[in-house]
C-alpha cells in the first residue's frame, strides 16, 4: 500500500489569528484518520505558529521551499537543517510558481531535494506541464526532464519522495485536469521512475494537485494511481478542505 497524503499549501497567505482560527476549526471539522496523513504548509514565518498549534495532533509540518546550502551568507534563504530544527518534516520544492516566478531550474531543485533529505525532511517534488507544452506534445519530455535530474544518480526512498502532479495550466485557475489526463500523467511519471529505481517507483505516493476542491475530490482520489493531493486554494477554507480529507478517505463516497 502507498501512502495518502493530503497538503495544505497556503501559499503566501495567512496571519497569526487566521492561522489559529482555521486550524481550530479544521481539527473540528476532520478527525485524523491514519488512513491518510494531513500536512499543513504555511508560510515560513508561522512554521512555528503551526508546529506549536499541531503539537499534539497526526498534522504533519511542510515548508513551501528549502535553500539548497547548508549555511552561510546566502540572505532572505532558509536551510533545511533550520526546518528541521522547528519541528518541519516535509519540503514543497519546485512548485510551479517557484519555477515560474523565482526562475527555479531542474538542476537546482535537485540540490533542494537532495539538501532536504539529508537533513531528514521529505522533500515533495512538484512537477508538471505547461499549457504550450502540453498542447505542443511535449508534456512526457518535461516530466523526464523534471524527474531525471533529480533521481540521477540519487537512491530516495518513498519516505524520503513523494511527487505531486502538478499541470501548471491548473494551478489556481478553476480548471483542474480531466480523470483521464491525470491517471494518464500519474501512470506515466510512475513507469518512468521505475526506470532508474523499480522499488521505488512501486512505493513512492504520487499525488495531484490543481484546482481540487471538495466537488471533484472523489473523483480525482478514485482514480488508481493518485495517492493524494496538493491543494492550495481549498486548503483555506476549514469546510472545504475537510471534505477534500474525507474524499481522500473515502473516495468512492
Ligand atoms: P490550487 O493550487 O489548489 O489553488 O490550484 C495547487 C497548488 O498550488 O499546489
Amino acid at each position: 500500500m502507498k501512502k495518502k497524503w493530503l497538503f495544505a499549501n497556503w501559499k503566501m497567505n495567512g496571519s497569526l489569528l487566521a492561522n489559529q482560527a482555521l486550524l481550530e476549526s479544521l481539527m473540528a471539522a476532520a478527525p485524523l484518520d491514519a488512513r491518510a496523513s494531513m500536512v499543513i504548509c504555511p508560510s515560513f514565518v508561522y512554521l512555528p505558529q503551526v508546529a506549536q498549534l499541531t503539537k499534539n495532533t497526526a498534522m504533519g509540518l511542510g515548508a513551501q521551499n528549502v535553500s539548497e546550502h547548508g549555511q552561510g551568507a546566502y540572505t532572505g534563504e532558509c536551510s533545511a537543517s533550520m526546518l528541521k530544527d522547528v519541528g518541519v518534516q516535509f519540503a514543497i520544492i519546485g512548485h510551479s510558481e517557484r519555477r515560474a516566478y523565482q526562475n527555479e531550474e531542474n538542476a537546482l531543485l535537485a540540490a533542494k531535494v537532495d539538501a532536504a533529505v539529508k537533513n531528514g525532511l521529505t522533500a515533495v517534488l512538484c512537477v508538471g506541464e505547461t499549457l504550450e507544452e502540453r498542447d505542443s506534445g511535449k508534456m512526457q519530455a518535461v516530466l523526464i526532464a523534471q524527474i531525471d535530474a533529480v533521481l540521477a544518480g540519487k537512491t530516495y526512498s518513498a519516505d524520503q519522495l513523494v511527487i505531486a502532479y502538478e499541470p501548471r495550466w491548473a494551478i489556481g485557475t478553476g480548471v483542474s485536469a480531466t480523470s483521464e489526463m491525470i491517471q494518464a500523467a500519474h501512470v506515466f511519471l510512475r513507469e518512468h521512475i521505475a526506470t532508474h529505481d523499480t522499488s521505488l517507483a512501486e512505493r513512492i505516493s504520487i499525488l495531484y494537485g490543481g484546482s481540487v476542491k471538495a466537488s471533484n475530490a472523489a473523483g480525482i482520489f478514485a482514480l488508481a494511481d493518485v495517492d493524494g493531493g496538493l491543494i492550495g486554494g481549498a486548503s483555506l477554507d476549514a469546510a472545504e478542505f475537510s471534505a477534500i480529507y474525507k474524499a481522500l478517505l473515502n473516495p468512492a463516497g
